[in-house]
């Protein structure tokens, strides 16, 4: 699926019939395959999930939303002006990717949480679940820390790659196990800031896959 085409004045040059995937960031133009999820769609879907989330913690005293980042720092921002509650905010770093399109199963925590969440109301949010291993970890680890309450939110869910059993209690898109940037996902620290998600041309990166 492409973008539509931007309504430009008649007077422009562009060719209005030429779909323009990286109309944001042209540099990345050359290296896009596809989009995936168009902007519209992430932010209809944004919108749902902060419905969601404020009618589900109405009334509760408080809460806490995690950003596992990198990645989910978009999705978090665009988020957080969707809930119409009192909300926290943490963050963790971890790292399991490198340069690599494939998960590694290795999680390390980089930054861990500034807060205690004792007795506290956390729902944990990333952009991206793939094999599961990172957010398995991590709930694995803020669990023995006593919170409240414990839920996920996940932009995208990959389907078919799984390698452990997770229950996402907010989850935006299920899609193809095929590697993708934008809206957060990077490839190399790129392409992160595409409002969209979209796959790379194989030549983009397939020498840089270990
Ligand atoms: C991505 C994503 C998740 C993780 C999911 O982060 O943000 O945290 O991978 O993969 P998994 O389900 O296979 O464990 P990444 O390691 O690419 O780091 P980044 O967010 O800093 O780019």
């Amino acid at each position: 699926m492409h973008t539509r085409a931007m309504v430009l004045p008649t007077d422009s040059r562009i060719d209005l019939t030429v779909p323009t995937l990286a109309a944001h960031v042209p540099d990345y133009e050359d290296d896009i395959e596809k989009v995936l999820i168009s902007e519209q769609e992430i932010q209809d879907c944004i919108r749902r999930l902060g419905d969601q989330i404020s009618a589900d913690y109405k009334g509760e005293d408080g809460l806490i939303r995690v950003g596992v980042l990198k990645g989910a720092f978009v999705v978090m921002a665009d988020l957080a002006r969707h809930v119409r509650l009192p909300i926290e905010f943490d963050f963790m770093a971890v790292s399991s990717y490198g340069v690599a399109t494939k998960t590694s199963g290795v999680v390390r925590i980089l930054k861990d949480l500034d807060h205690e969440i004792e007795g506290r109301n956390v729902l944990l949010v990333e952009d991206i679940v793939d094999s599961g291993l990172t957010l398995s970890y991590l709930l694995k680890n803020l669990r023995t820390r006593r919170p409240k309450s414990l839920e996920v939110c996940a932009l995208m869910q990959k389907t078919d790659v799984q390698q452990v059993p997770l229950d996402i209690r907010y989850r935006g898109f299920e899609i193809p196990p095929v590697f993708i940037v934008g809206y957060g996902l990077d490839f190399g620290e790129r392409f992160r800031n595409l409002p969209y998600v979209a796959t790379l041309k194989p030549e983009a990166y397939e020498h840089l896959v270990q």
